[in-house]
């Protein structure tokens, strides 16, 4: 009698639990899929910026032979456009290193970047531009500077001796140029 009792307590109370025990799992997994959308998000939209790739050649020397990488690499391509053609070596960024880019504020960039050694991170301070420069393949990423300043190009790739001091300089004007 009582060993029947505590059988149907247990049942009763297993029930209970099992739906409780649902409940939850269904609670927890929830959030962690908001957490994985919310962290997707996130990345996609306010990092930005999944970098494309714009060509791709089979000698690595290819790109910084282009004509639109020789010069000053910059050219502008609509009022508040530009492109910039960006070569990472060991250890500098041309252009940014030797001479500062200069455009002005709200200029929309488009920089295609490359590497004409070794594989170096093309990385802009403040910014959501992050690539990685790849000989062989230029990169490609889009970019509008709405605030005025000075951005730092920093390589955050480690690319030999020389690494820490690959930098280059974004200024970005107070004004239409
Ligand atoms: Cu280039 Cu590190």
């Amino acid at each position: 009698m009582s060993t029947e009792h505590t059988d149907r307590f247990d049942a009763a109370f297993h029930d209970i639990a099992i739906r409780h025990e649902r409940n939850w799992m269904f609670i927890a997994v929830s959030m962690i899929a908001l957490l994985f959308i919310a962290a997707v998000f996130l990345v996609v939209h306010d990092y930005g910026v999944v970098a494309k790739t714009s060509a791709v050649y089979s000698d690595p020397n290819t790109p910084s032979t282009l004509a639109d990488f020789q010069g000053s690499g910059v050219r502008q391509t609509g009022p508040d456009s530009y492109s910039v053609y960006e070569i990472g070596r060991a250890w500098s960024w041309t252009p940014g290193t030797a001479t500062p880019l200069q455009l002005p504020q709200g200029a929309h960039v488009t920089f295609y970047v490359t590497s004409g050694d070794v594989l170096h991170g093309f990385e802009i301070q403040g910014t959501s531009i992050n690539l990685t420069a790849i000989p062989g393949v230029v990169g490609q990423v889009s970019y509008t500077f709405d605030k005025a300043g000075t951005y730092m190009i920093i390589c955050n790739e480690y690319c030999g001796a020389g690494h820490q001091a690959m930098i280059g300089k974004i200024v970005i004007g107070g004004g239409r140029s």
